[in-house]
């Protein structure tokens, strides 16, 4: 399949999940409620000032009928005066009322939007590694930022939309039938001709809305994917730029459809609207009049009537295009929603405990395990998949069963995708068992407290992340406290220190994405000087060395040896001279440990240990009797 005819198969799953979906979940509603809560008393005031702003708005065109039966009446210049000046008091008041209202709208609205923001972005961070390793970054960042801000430009619009406008029209309604209940009727019949309309053009926008939000996440997934210097560089070399650039414009390109449809789908139904009201003045100064001079009615009525019903209008337009509002709100309230609904697969238990101090024991014990599948750890539309892969994952490790001693070093050898890094992983909680345990000073690392497994477990991969930070900063992850005397020394003992401070900003210079300005080698001897600050009593070793060159390596290797010095620790390495120095080796294949012993006892059995030792270790041997002491 072509990009292209990807990218519209695509197209044709988001508009076919959009399709026939309630957008007035009340269950959606009653938890967008539940966030309004903690400011009910502010949402009591604001109920309260919309009244009184509601009656003030009416307040002027009784005050203007008077005004009229003053001057038909004849009466004293002074009447007239006195009801002017009234009408000046009510506009001032109108004005601070409105004010009023606003700000308590809006302090609601935001104040709920911060709430639900905080709940995302805490509820993601808990998120286990599966979760992170199967959602599209971009997906995900685009519901964290798209669609509570989309939530938030509603939340505040509707609220002082839908309150203020149904106490308006309620009022106005009163007053009108106050006056004369047969204009009023003639009034309202004609509201069901734009009503009905509306409520067809409502569902339609919310549901182009929806559609807009996935392409816009599609279309930041791919910006978020490509735009990284990993990524970019990959384009360069093998990708295909022009179909990067279709794919991205058939996107595109629906957005701004959708988003001249709903403006025109908008601007129709405003403009029916106010035809409408026009329709309806005409009626009113016609039946109106008719009474009037009949002597039915006083012309100040006729006045007040026809200035309630540009009042009647306008809550109603307004009252309308806060169902769209509502409905968009829900929309991104319910997909905000849906992130706060996946439940971590990894969680603390409520009587977690702390593991014990002092150095510490590790323990496998019959450990089974295969990666979560896609369903229990994410979601379709964050992975941009149509159906979740339900397929659970193969086993990965069968019954593996170890222990390392407290201070004593344990090494993993054994062919590619044997499951080492599983062990690794396993071993600080990235990943939950499926049966056995795993144990750490003999408690079981899922009842240990979240914090206790932090200070307790380091670990060095291959990979070594560094965030786009200062050096200082990204050192300080593992130690926010540590001076400046103790960064340098971590950076001389993994060997940096002068290749740091020959960087123009030294500490402070910033490690681009990725680490991306530092050379492989280098970024991961800054990983290994992260550790080395954490000085974690369990220490795991995840190939922390294969990106270093032999020289390099020895000169690292002297700083690691030093740390592991008296921890626990567990090494997945590849070069001999690690290998040689652990207590114990483990030889790993297909999930499972094959062989166990020391270096000496396995070279005598003549198995795989062996066999690796001479295909995979020779070479790197030979360098490492260089260094040997
Ligand atoms: N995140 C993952 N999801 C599913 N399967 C995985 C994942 N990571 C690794 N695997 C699989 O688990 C097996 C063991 O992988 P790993 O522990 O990384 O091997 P090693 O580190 O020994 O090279 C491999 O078959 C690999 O394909
Ligand atoms: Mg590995």
């Amino acid at each position: 399949m072509s990009m292209q005819s990807a990218a519209w198969s695509s197209l044709h799953q988001i508009s076919r999940a959009t399709d026939g979906r309630n957008p007035f979940s009340r269950a959606t509603i009653r938890r967008v409620l539940a966030f309004a809560r903690p400011h009910r008393t502010r949402l009591v005031a604001f109920v309260l000032a919309s009244i009184v702003a509601a009656v003030l708005a009416v307040a002027t065109p009784v005050l203007a009928g008077q005004v009229v039966d003053a001057i038909v009446g004849h009466q004293s210049v002074s009447t007239v005066v006195w009801l002017a000046v009234l009408i000046a008091v009510v506009a001032v008041a109108d004005a601070g009322f409105g004010l009023l209202t606003r700000w308590l709208s809006s302090t609601i609205g935001e104040g709920v939007i911060l709430d639900l923001r905080r709940a995302v972005f805490d509820h993601v961070q808990k998120m286990p590694i599966a979760f992170f390793t199967r959602t599209r970054t971009g997906a995900l960042v685009s519901r964290l930022n798209n669609d509570v801000i989309g939530a938030q430009a509603a939340f505040a619009g509707t609220l002082s939309g839908v309150v203020s406008n149904a106490v308006a029209l309620i009022l106005t309604v009163a007053v009108m039938a106050q006056k004369s209940w047969l204009v009023t009727v003639l009034a309202l019949i004609l509201l069901p001709v734009f009503l009905i309309p509306a409520r067809r053009m409502g569902t339609r926008v919310a549901d182009l809305r929806r559609e807009a939000a996935a392409h816009n996440s599609a279309m930041s997934t791919q910006m978020t994917e490509r735009f990284s210097a990993p990524g970019a560089t990959l384009i360069k070399l093998f990708g295909r730029p022009d179909e990067e650039s279709r794919e991205f414009a058939v996107r595109a390109r629906r957005v701004r459809d959708i988003g001249i449809r709903s403006s025109m789908l908008s601007f129709t139904f405003i403009t029916a609207l106010t035809l409408v009201s026009s329709l309806a003045l005409a009626l009113v100064y016609g039946v109106g009049g008719w009474l009037a001079i009949g002597g039915q009615l006083a012309a100040g009525d006729v006045v007040v009537l026809a200035l309630l019903l540009t009042r009647l209008y306008a809550p109603i337009t307004n009252l309308s295009n806060a169902r769209v509002e509502i409905m968009s709100a829900l929309v991104s309230f319910e997909r905000v929603f849906e992130v706060l609904d996946l439940t971590p697969l990894i969680r603390q238990k409520p009587d977690a405990r702390a593991l014990p101090s002092g150095q510490v024991a590790v323990e496998f014990d019959d450990v089974r395990f295969s990666y979560p599948s896609a369903e229990k750890v994410s979601l379709a539309s964050l992975e941009e998949v149509a159906v979740l892969d339900t397929r659970g994952g193969e086993e990965v490790l069968h019954g593996v069963s170890f222990r390392v001693q407290p201070g004593q070093t344990v090494a993993l050898v054994g062919s590619s995708g044997a499951g080492k890094s599983t062990v690794a992983q396993l071993l600080s909680r990235l990943y939950d068992v499926d049966s056995g345990a795993v144990r750490i000073g003999g408690t079981d690392v899922r009842d240990a407290t979240f914090a206790s497994m932090r200070g307790t477990v380091g670990m060095v991969t291959q990979d070594g992340h560094l965030f786009h930070e200062s050096i200082a900063s990204n050192l300080r992850l593992a130690r926010p406290e540590a001076s400046d005397e103790e960064l340098w020394d971590v950076l001389r003992r993994a060997r940096l220190e002068e290749m740091v401070s020959s960087l123009p900003d030294g500490l402070e210079t910033i490690v681009g994405e990725r680490g991306y300005r530092l050379s492989g080698g280098e970024r991961q001897r800054l990983t290994i000087a992260r550790l080395l600050l954490a000085a974690p009593r369990v220490v795991i070793l995840d190939e922390a060395t294969a990106a270093l060159d032999s020289t390099n390596e020895a000169a690292v290797q002297a700083a690691l040896t030093e740390a592991l010095e008296g921890r626990t620790a567990i090494v997945i390495a590849h070069r001999l001279s690690t290998i040689r120095a652990a207590d114990q080796i483990l030889v790993v294949e297909g999930g499972a440990i094959v062989e166990r012993g020391t270096h000496a006892e396995l070279l005598a059995a003549g198995g795989r240990y062996a066999e690796l030792y001479t295909t995979q270790f020779s070479e790197a041997a030979a360098t490492a009797a260089d260094f040997a002491p």
